[in-house]
């Protein structure tokens, strides 16, 4: 494979540090862009530039007299932040990589291909619940100043070592741990995600491959109880106990975070049910779901578990919500 020189926006936290080791793996030259706050000097294989991509000046800095084969834009959020990159590395980029969200569909009870509406901004609503509509923004000004050298990954629920959230890591560690399990819902509840070195890949692909356009990049569709049967393999002598999610909501549990990967919603019902179609005839690729586990596994052992406060229920909320629902 020919070697390209990348330029990765982020790039030591989770999606972006999976997508720089699997760049050097490939022989790529990598340039990193970040404050130096999140684990500063993961990378000595690479270039890091410390800068704040809010200031103009720094981006100006980065760009001055520079050249990339392609830019990784793991972590823009706001549409005059993701504006500002794109100013500064117009004709210094050969093509803008940008991670989006699944999240940015208007209408998250209906099954949607690529082509479905988006969030618009509206100014009545509270910052926290604009995170898809300022990806959507964000997408737009990346294709309007790139257009086929635009490249869009929406993900869906990226999973895996490094992840940090709990929402995935929970389920293997706590079927390790044994006992009574309590499962929500319905085990034909439908639950979909990706494996973040299987998206790190994507990225990568669009740059070596020269994949424009914009595509859902997530894992297909599967039963949630086909997730926790393979949990389960871990340790047999786990002992399910599945609680329909009538009966968990009456009983005070919390959806997403309280219980992870439980979405109990209507008005979300198909955010697990997204078409990855699109993606997966332009070369997607999907690692087995035992393999996912196994390694967030280990990487959760190694790191001895979650943060104080993580999301997911701890064995005393769970013995009590199992008890009261006995
Ligand atoms: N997790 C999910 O399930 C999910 C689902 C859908 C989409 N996504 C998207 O996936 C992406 C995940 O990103 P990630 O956190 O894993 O990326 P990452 O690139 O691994 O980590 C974030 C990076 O941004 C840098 N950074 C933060 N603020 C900065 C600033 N002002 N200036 C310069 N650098 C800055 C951080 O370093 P410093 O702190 O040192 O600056 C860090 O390197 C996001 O775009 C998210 O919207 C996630």
């Amino acid at each position: 494979m020919q070697s390209k020189t990348l330029l990765v926006l982020g790039g030591t936290r989770f999606l972006g540090r999976t997508v720089v080791e699997a760049a050097l793996a490939d022989g790529h030259r990598v340039t990193l862009f970040n404050r130096g706050r999140t684990a500063p000097g993961l990378f000595p294989g690479a270039e890091t530039v410390l800068g704040d991509r809010e200031s103009a000046a720094d981006l100006a800095a980065l760009a001055a007299g520079r050249q990339w084969d392609a830019v990784i834009d793991v972590a823009g959020y706001h549409p005059e932040v993701v504006g500002r990159s794109v100013a500064a590395l117009a004709g210094r980029v050969g093509r803008y990589v940008f991670v989006s969200t699944l999240s940015v569909f208007a209408d998250q009870a209906t099954v949607q291909d690529e082509d479905g509406e988006l969030l618009q901004l509206a100014d009545d609503l509270p910052e926290h619940q604009q995170y898809g509509a300022r990806k959507a923004a964000c997408e737009r000004i990346v294709r309007e100043a790139f257009g086929e050298r635009a490249s869009i990954a929406r993900p869906g629920m990226i999973v895996g070592p490094h992840d940090p959230t709990d929402r995935f890591a929970y389920w293997p560690r706590r079927f390790m741990r044994g006992g009574r399990v309590l499962l929500p819902g319905d085990p034909a509840d439908a639950a979909q995600f990706i494996d973040v070195r299987d998206l790190a890949r994507w990225l990568l692909d669009c740059v070596t491959r020269q994949r424009g356009g914009v595509h859902n990049v997530t894992g297909r569709t599967l039963p949630i109880g086909e997730l926790f049967a393979a949990c389960h393999e871990l340790n047999p002598a786990a002992e399910p106990v599945w609680v329909p999610a009538e009966r968990l909501l009456a009983a005070g549990a919390d959806p997403w975070m309280g219980v992870p990967m439980w979405i109990a919603d209507p008005d979300c019902a198909a955010i697990n049910r997204v078409d990855v179609s699109r993606a997966l005839a332009a070369g997607l690729s999907l690692r087995p779901l035992a393999e996912t586990l196994a390694d967030t596994l280990a990487w959760d052992t190694a790191r001895g578990g979650p943060a104080p406060g993580a999301e997911g229920l701890d064995p005393a909320a769970e013995g009590k919500l199992l008890a009261l629902l006995d």
